[in-house]
């Protein structure tokens, strides 16, 4: 039996290093079998991790899709029940951030920032929640932040997304009790990854890895049925980056 999971941000960072942890679970545990289809919109780093995925005996399906975009959301879910029949994971990792003074924030940073964090993985999770209902199992994470739930004066926008994501979440979870889907927010304080930019090397060494975060992930995944792993907090140990 497999383990079908859909990753979204695949390609970098957090997402990328949640691929490679659960590759190398499954590559020490052979009762373990997980399907990875992984998605971002940039097919290079797709590519690169599935050959990765693969040399470690894991079967994966790349799919190069926007969860912005309606139709690729859509494309990403068929994809995927074709190839697969099933869901039993998503994992809504796929995030933006821009970050700026209040007034230095223009109307194309807010659509771009909510169409992804906001819009995208409400949507996104529309669609595969009914999946995992009518199977009566599944487990569905959110990589939010800790900017869903404390505010920094550089991420008005970003922190709009992410406690709107946390919102969906707590909500999400009275439906998932009822059928026994699992339900978790994933909430990292600073980590180092592409999404810093540049700023990232000049903070890494006040900032967690990429792995840090995947660790506990595929841990809240491999729990028994009958127990949820509802949030997962995780801070670099001198506490936030005050950016
Ligand atoms: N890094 C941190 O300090 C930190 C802390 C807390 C929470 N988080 C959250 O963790 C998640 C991952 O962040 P990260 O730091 O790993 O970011 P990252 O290094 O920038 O990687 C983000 C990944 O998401 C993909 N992506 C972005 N927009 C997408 C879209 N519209 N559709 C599909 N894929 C998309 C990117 O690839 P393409 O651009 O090629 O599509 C990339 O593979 C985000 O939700 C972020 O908000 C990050």
């Amino acid at each position: 039996m497999t383990d079908v999971i859909i990753l979204t941000g695949a390609g970098k960072g957090i997402g990328k290093a949640i691929a490679i942890e659960f590759a190398s679970r499954a590559k020490n545990d052979p009762g373990f079998n997980p399907s990875l289809v992984l998605c971002s919109r940039s097919p290079e780093d797709l590519d690169a991790l599935a050959a990765q995925c693969r040399s470690a005996k894991i079967q994966t399906l790349s799919v190069v899709a926007d969860i912005a975009r309606r139709e690729d959301r859509e494309r990403l879910v068929e994809q995927t029940l074709l190839e697969f029949g099933t869901i039993d994971c998503l994992i809504n990792n796929a995030g933006v951030g821009r970050f700026k003074n209040l007034t230095e924030f223009s109307e194309e940073d807010f659509d771009y920032t909510m169409s992804v964090n906001t819009k995208g993985t409400f949507f996104l999770t529309q669609k595969v929640f009914p999946v995992l209902e009518k199977k009566r199992s599944g487990h569905i994470f959110f990589i939010t932040s800790i900017a869903a739930e404390t505010a920094f004066k550089s991420s008005a926008v970003y922190s709009m997304s992410k406690f709107a994501q946390k919102g969906l979440i707590e909500s999400l979870r009275l439906y998932g009790r009822e059928c026994n889907v699992k339900i978790t927010n994933v909430m990292p304080g600073a980590v180092c990854t592409p999404m810093w930019g540049e700023a990232g090397e000049t903070l890494r060494n006040v900032m967690m890895m990429p792995e840090d975060v995947a660790g506990p992930v595929v841990d809240a995944y491999l729990q028994p049925a009958r127990t949820s792993v509802e949030e997962i907090v995780l801070r670099p140990v001198g506490g936030d980056i005050n950016e």
